[in-house]
């Protein structure tokens, strides 16, 4: 089911009251659908703790089941045992794969079928996802062998793609985008000759993380780690991963507790990735203290339990493109952060934003505007006026998980209560999102 056909009605969001305890956020949805991806071209067993139990992950194993890969239920607490078919061993489906609302699962899987010789494979995936631009994906694999076709001269899906041959081919990517250069690798794997990937920018790592773990031939280098090369020829082995917290849910807590008085929250088992980690840089900018403490590595990430507490009289920031790839997830609670700061608050070098689950930047700009915030759309970011009074209002998610629980998080913060249509959306990447909210209000 979409999440614009789902017959729900609007969620009561209620106003005040503050933010206190501990959570423990779900696991990385990234490292979670490479996970499920690199075990089952793998052989033998890969087992996954802390999986996400989550829709865009479910989209994930699922196209992979109809490919003939044995997954085990992806529930909450329970380790996910993936049997790997090995690098060429995925099946031909005889049923189209939907890949849901799940850019990260067509993207990848782009990569991942593209060397699958001469067998044929049908995407689709729902209406956000059928308008998202997959030409990034499919016009450097081209360079590479790969037969991709769909509407739009292959950018949009559906997308056939029969699997061909590949050769290896030097790269550069136009946007810093892991999703791109996932697909590469993933496509690298099984093609004549070595492939270079060159990004404009350093975009999250772990996939190569990830893959060497796996015993893939790859080698970083380049300046920021930005020139990564694939040596084809090694097989995969499956692995035993444990899945850190996503940092991008962690946000919204990260966020709460700074800006709702009273506050106090302490998130458990976050992801540290230096790649991902913009958004604790901004919030440091705007003088939010955070403790991070119990640091550790788990199986090749960096991990961390992080305190934040209710901060009066918050700085306003400034965001531009150098940022960008190491929070672009965390834009739309930023902007509500935006609201709250002293000062005018702006945001540039976001247009990847646009052409995210919605665009973002018109999506968030038009839900707070319903709020009273003032805050103008740019053509590449956002500029926010700090220290208006937020109203409640009647809210939409347009069908973005983030946006959701963005906007639950400004409503905590405004004068009355609000609601907020198609709050579902937060299925997508945080099923236990409400009931969270909930536990820790007080
Ligand atoms: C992701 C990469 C990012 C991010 C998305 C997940 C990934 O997209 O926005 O939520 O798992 O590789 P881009 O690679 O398009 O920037």
């Amino acid at each position: 089911m979409t999440i614009s056909s789902r017959n729900q009605t609007a969620r009561e969001l209620h106003s005040g009251g503050s933010l206190l305890g501990r959570v423990k956020v779900p696991g990385d949805k990234s490292i979670s659908h490479r996970a499920l991806l690199f075990g089952a071209i793998s052989e033998g067993i890969t087992s996954v703790e802390g999986i996400l139990p989550a829709e865009d992950p479910i989209s994930t194993s699922n196209c992979l089941r109809a490919m003939g890969v044995n997954i085990s239920r992806i529930v909450a607490t329970e380790k996910v045992i993936i049997h790997g078919v090995g690098l060429n061993g995925l099946k031909e489906p005889d049923e189209v794969l939907d890949c849901g609302n799940s850019g990260t699962t067509m993207r990848l899987i782009l990569g991942l079928l593209a060397g699958h010789n001469e067998k044929h494979f049908v995407l689709t995936g729902d209406n956000s996802l059928r308008n998202r631009p997959m030409k990034r994906v499919s016009h450097p694999l081209k360079m590479m062998g790969a037969e991709i076709q769909g509407r739009s001269n292959g950018n949009l899906a559906p997308l056939s793609i029969t699997g061909k041959k590949l050769r290896g081919a030097v790269i550069g990517t136009p946007v810093a985008s892991a999703q791109i250069k996932s697909a590469l690798l993933l496509a690298a794997l099984t093609a004549e000759g070595i492939t270079t990937v060159i990004e404009p920018a350093p975009s999250r790592d772990h996939s190569e993380r990830m893959l060497k773990a796996f015993g893939a031939n790859l080698e970083i280098g380049g300046e920021m780690g930005r020139h990564i090369s694939v040596q084809p020829g090694s097989k995969l082995h499956g692995q035993e991963v444990i899945v850190p917290g996503d940092i991008s849910s962690a946000a919204f807590w990260l966020v709460a507790g700074a800006l709702i008085p009273g506050s106090k929250i302490t998130i458990e088992n976050i992801g540290l990735n230096p790649t991902r980690t913009g958004i604790l840089e901004v919030l440091a900018t705007m003088g939010i203290s955070m403790e991070i403490k119990n640091k550790r590595d788990v199986t090749g990430e960096p991990v961390g339990d992080i305190t934040v507490t209710y901060k009066n009289q918050l700085k306003a920031f400034s965001i531009n493109e150098e940022i960008m790839p190491r929070l672009v997830d965390e834009i739309p609670i930023l902007a509500v952060a935006g609201c709250f700061c002293d000062g005018e608050s702006r945001i540039s070098g976001a247009s990847e934003l646009r052409v995210k689950e919605t665009d973002r930047l018109a999506v968030m700009a038009r839900q707070l505007k319903r709020m009273g915030a003032e805050i103008e759309e740019t053509s590449d970011g956002l500029i926010i006026q700090g220290g208006r009074i937020l109203h409640g209002a009647e809210l939409d998610s347009e069908t973005d998980h983030r946006v959701a629980m963005s906007l639950a998080i400004a409503s905590i913060l405004a004068k009355e209560n609000s609601s907020l249509a198609r709050s579902d959306a937060a299925l997508i990447s945080y099923p236990s999102f409400w009931e969270e909210l909930e536990r820790l209000r007080n």
